[in-house]
């Protein structure tokens, strides 16, 4: 038996509900015929979007989406998206699979989609091939009040009078990789010239500098030591508001849905990775004493091998998503939860038809996946004080555990890592005392690489049950318990 103590007295800070935000990125089937199937499809829709993918997600409360890319935002020139006519242009992604973006879905959609979840805009602007002032006007375009600029004026004249919000900019992306192949020293005097011109029109936005690939600390090192030539100008102006850093949990050899018990622990241990790497990162941040411009995880998540989703390869990055993959989801928001005190926003990658996705959809078809459960689970972490926990049962085929308190409800989430073992577990109130009922919900499934498909689409579902003073949690098993506190 496994006692786990949630440590009242000793919060490691709010989880901020951003943590809980999710990437959407114009490639392969994210949009089109993922989330977007048009205003005159037969597929339900409500403005264009896919009505059963909107109504799941509105579910889990998504906080943020971010867009345009991603690598797409390389070659995004956002005045495409706007207005009548739009032009078809090659993108970033063409060499790779042939497809070419209509801008079907521009700035006007996609604010759209966010106001209709519920989601607040993550733009992401193009540093590697527009300018700093093609920036400027676009938040502008979007930002600046009703009948002021001609910019609003052709915000208005295309249907929406009223400023958008949109909170956060990240000012590039992977600028160490396609975004222009920079070194950091390069990146940061770029980041400074658009962060000025986009500093013209927002004093509120939230602009993110590009920060590492994974462990790549040498980036954020460098990158904060050449931002620190300019502290007192930046600092006066407020320009750096956040870091942004990407890590996706590698390639594992095999399939993602059938795999041995060795490539499930390689997994996961890949995926766990993500504390070590965020905390090495976020010292980095202390060291300059620039706590204030916390992680950002643009994106995260499991990167398989192309090719075993339903569009079998069609749809570039496509992916089906496993128990493994639900376990991933588990331990890395756990992993959030318990250093929220250093990460003020991160977006799983990406949504819809693409790796480590929460929704897979073509034409009429469309599921949810195990991951997607996992986000259902985890929802009322969002915005919740964190407990600490201490639990005796660790490593790589240990437990999982992450606690919140909020409106006197506590939440704890709990992924029992073992592939072949059950584990059985009990909480211990440290400073409070539990009352009323619990209530619990479990998603587990005798096979790890259980998945959904168009044609069983609830071959992984989560199950509410009511906990004991002791939970079984089966192998590879995650469980959500709720109660109340005192
Ligand atoms: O998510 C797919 C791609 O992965 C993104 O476009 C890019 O930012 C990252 O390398």
């Amino acid at each position: 038996m496994n006692p786990i103590y949630l440590i009242f007295p000793d919060s490691p800070g709010t989880i901020a509900p951003e943590i809980y935000g999710h990437f959407t990125e114009h490639i392969g089937g994210v949009f089109y015929d993922g989330l977007w199937v048009g205003k005159d499809s037969e597929v339900p829709n409500i403005r264009g979007f896919r009505k059963s993918l909107i109504d799941d997600l509105k579910k889990i409360a998504p906080p943020v989406l971010r867009w345009p890319g991603g690598c797409f935002a390389e070659t995004y020139d956002w005045r495409d998206g706007i207005g009548e006519n739009r032009p078809i242009r090659r993108n970033f992604w063409t060499p790779n699979d042939g497809r070419l973006e209509d801008n079907q879905v521009g700035t006007h959609e996609f604010c759209d989609l966010c106001e209709m979840t519920g989601a607040a805009p993550y733009f992401a602007a193009n540093v590697t091939s527009t300018t700093p002032m093609d920036i400027r006007d676009w938040m502008d375009y979007c930002l600046s009040p009703r009948g002021t600029t001609t910019l609003s004026k052709l915000r208005e004249e295309n249907g929406h009078p009223e400023p958008y919000h949109i909170p956060y900019w990240g000012v590039g992306n992977e600028n160490w990789g396609d975004g222009g192949i920079m070194t950091a020293e390069t990146y940061a005097h770029i980041f400074k010239r658009y962060a000025i011109m986009m500093r013209n029109v927002s004093k509120d936005a939230k602009l993110y500098a590009c920060g590492p690939n994974a462990d790549d600390y040498k980036w954020t090192r460098e990158l904060l030591e050449t931002l620190e030539s300019f502290r007192d100008y930046m600092d006066g102006r407020n320009l750096l508001n956040g870091v942004s850093m990407h890590y996706y949990c590698g390639t594992t050899e095999g399939s993602p849905v059938d795999f041995t018990d060795a490539q499930w622990y390689q997994q996961l241990r890949q995926a766990a990775k993500m504390e070590e790497i965020l905390c090495r990162h976020y010292a980095i941040l202390e060291a300059y004493h620039r706590e204030d411009a916390k992680l950002v995880i643009d994106e995260w998540g499991c990167w398989h091998k192309d090719g075993s989703g339903p569009s079998k390869g069609y749809n570039l990055f496509e992916q089906q998503s496993s128990m493994r993959d639900a376990m991933v989801t588990a331990l890395t928001l756990n992993i959030f939860n318990n250093h929220c005190d250093k990460i003020q926003m991160a977006n799983c990658a990406q949504l819809v038809n693409n790796l480590h996705c929460l929704f897979l959809t073509g034409g009429e078809n469309y599921i949810t996946t195990p991951t997607y459960h996992v986000f259902r689970m985890y929802a009322a972490h969002q915005g919740a004080q964190a407990i600490r926990t201490a639990f005796q049962c660790r490593g790589e085929d240990g437990l999982t555990v992450s606690a919140s308190v909020k409106d006197g409800k506590v939440l704890v989430t709990i992924g029992n890592l073992s592939c072949t073992e059950d584990r059985e577990i009990s909480l211990v109130p440290v400073g409070k005392d539990f009352i009323g009922t619990a209530s619990g919900t479990l998603l587990a499934n005798e096979n790890l690489g259980a998945h959904n498909t168009f044609e069983n689409p609830n071959a992984v579902m989560p199950t509410a049950f009511t906990p004991g003073k002791t939970v079984t949690i089966p192998k590879g098993g995650i469980v959500a318990l709720q109660m109340g506190i005192v």
